[in-house]
């Protein structure tokens, strides 16, 4: 999200934490859930449901949803502290101008976060990590409505 990286000019895992004894490197929260396959595993579930959801499959205007879910993937693993392959394809992140072009009312939020809801369950993470992402993922969806109703 724009809002909360904008106070954080360094990735997490950039940040040294002395005394860890792992090169100065804190463990990001990427590397914690179980970096590239946890995220993979969470938007291929949320983009099953998209798939089977009329409401959010007639937003993506692509046939193939699967570029879409390499970017949702990119753009997470990013902001989690993961490679930044993201902002290297596709430049900052700008993610509510980016779905200024797509209706994203209550109705839409609340879809989104319902799938989201059942990839997030499914990847049976430690409550603390869970109850983190979640937080996260509820109130990006929150901040990206920008339609009445
Ligand atoms: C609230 C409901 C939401 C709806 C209905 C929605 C829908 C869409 C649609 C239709 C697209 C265009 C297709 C595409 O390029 O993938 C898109 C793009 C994207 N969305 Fe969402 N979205 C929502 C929330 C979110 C949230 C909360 C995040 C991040 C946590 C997010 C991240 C992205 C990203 C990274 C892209 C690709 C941007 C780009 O690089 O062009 N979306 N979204």
């Amino acid at each position: 999200m724009e809002q909360q990286s904008t106070g954080t000019p360094e990735p997490a895992g950039e940040q040294v934490v002395p005394g860890t004894g792992r090169e100065g490197r804190a463990e990001t929260f990427y590397e914690a859930v179980g970096g590239h396959d946890t995220f993979v595993r969470l938007v291929a579930k949320f983009y099953e449901g998209v798939a089977a959801d009329p409401v959010l499959r007639a937003m993506y205007p692509e046939e193939d949803l699967g570029p879409a879910e390499d970017r949702l993937r990119g753009f997470l693993e990013q902001y989690w502290g993961g490679p930044g392959t993201y902002s290297e394809e596709r430049g900052h992140p700008r993610l509510r101008m980016r779905h200024a072009p797509y209706v994203v009312d209550t109705d839409a939020r609340d879809r989104w976060l319902l799938h989201m809801r059942a990839a997030v369950t499914d990847l049976r993470l430690a409550p603390m990590y869970e109850s983190v992402l979640w937080d996260y993922l509820e109130r990006a969806a929150w901040s990206m409505v920008n339609a009445p109703g």
